[in-house]
C-alpha cells in the first residue's frame, strides 16, 4: 500500500493531516465561512432569547396558553369556573352578557327542536315560554336535563362546559312568560315561579 499522499490541488485549502489510518488520510478543511457565521449567530441569538423568554417578561408559549384559557373562560361567560346550579342560573338571568351568550348557544343547538323563539316544535321540543314543564319543577333541574338529556326522547345530553350550561339554561328560563309566534300546547305541569331554591 502506497504511503505517498496525494498532492493537494490547492495547498491553501486542502491541508492533509498527519494521521494515516491504514493508508486513509483526511483533509483538514475549514468549514465555510457562511456556515460558521450561522453557527455563531445561533449562539448569540440564544443568549437574549433565553434571557427574555425564561427570565424576563417575554411571552412564552406557556404564557400564551394561559392567556388563551383565560380568554376562553371569559368568552363562555365568567371569570372562572362556575358551579352549574340554581343560584348560578338565577344570577345569569340578571346578567345581560351571560344571557346573550346563552342566546347564541341556544341559536346554534336548541332552536332546532325548541324553535328560535322557544315556542316548541310539534313532535319535538316542548314550548318553553308557558308555565308548564314536563321535566322541570325548579331552576336547578335545567342542569340535569341539559347535561344528561331525557332518556327515550330526542332530548339528548349536551356536551357543554358548566358556564355554557348556566348561560343556556338562564336564557331558556328567561323565555318563560314571553309570547312565541306559534306556541305549542302546554305540556306537563304548571310550576312555581323561578327561585334560587
Ligand atoms: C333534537 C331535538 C332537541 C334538541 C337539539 C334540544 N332539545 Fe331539549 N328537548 C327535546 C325534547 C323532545 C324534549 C321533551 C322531552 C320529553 O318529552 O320529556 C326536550 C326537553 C327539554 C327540556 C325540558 C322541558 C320540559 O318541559 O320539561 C329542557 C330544559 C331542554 N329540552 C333544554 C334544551 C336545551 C338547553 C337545548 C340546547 C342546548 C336543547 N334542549 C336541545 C328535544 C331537543
Amino acid at each position: 500500500m502506497s504511503e505517498t499522499p496525494i498532492p493537494p490541488n490547492d495547498p491553501q485549502e486542502d491541508n492533509l493531516l498527519d494521521h494515516n489510518y491504514d493508508g486513509i488520510q483526511e483533509f483538514d478543511n475549514p468549514l465555510p465561512g457562511w456556515w460558521k457565521a450561522i453557527f455563531w449567530a445561533c449562539i448569540l441569538f440564544a443568549v437574549p432569547y433565553t434571557w427574555w423568554y425564561h427570565f424576563a417578561d417575554g411571552n412564552s408559549v406557556y404564557d400564551r396558553y394561559e392567556a388563551d384559557v383565560a380568554a376562553k373562560i371569559a368568552r363562555e361567560g365568567g371569570d372562572g369556573p362556575v358551579a352549574a346550579d340554581a343560584a348560578a342560573i338565577l344570577a345569569a338571568m340578571n346578567d345581560p352578557t351571560r344571557l346573550a351568550r346563552g342566546k347564541a348557544k341556544y341559536g346554534t343547538i336548541c332552536f332546532a327542536c325548541h324553535a328560535a323563539d322557544g315556542g316548541g316544535v310539534i313532535g319535538l321540543g316542548p314550548n318553553m315560554c308557558d308555565d308548564s314543564y314536563k321535566n322541570i319543577t325548579k331552576l336547578g333541574d335545567f342542569v340535569g336535563v341539559i347535561v344528561n338529556g331525557i332518556p327515550g326522547t330526542a332530548m339528548v345530553g349536551q356536551t357543554l362546559s358548566p358556564n355554557e350550561v348556566v348561560n343556556v339554561a338562564a336564557y331558556m328560563a328567561s323565555l318563560r312568560g314571553t309570547t312565541p309566534a306559534n306556541p305549542k300546547d302546554p305540556e306537563g305541569e304548571v310550576i312555581a315561579p323561578w327561585a334560587a331554591e
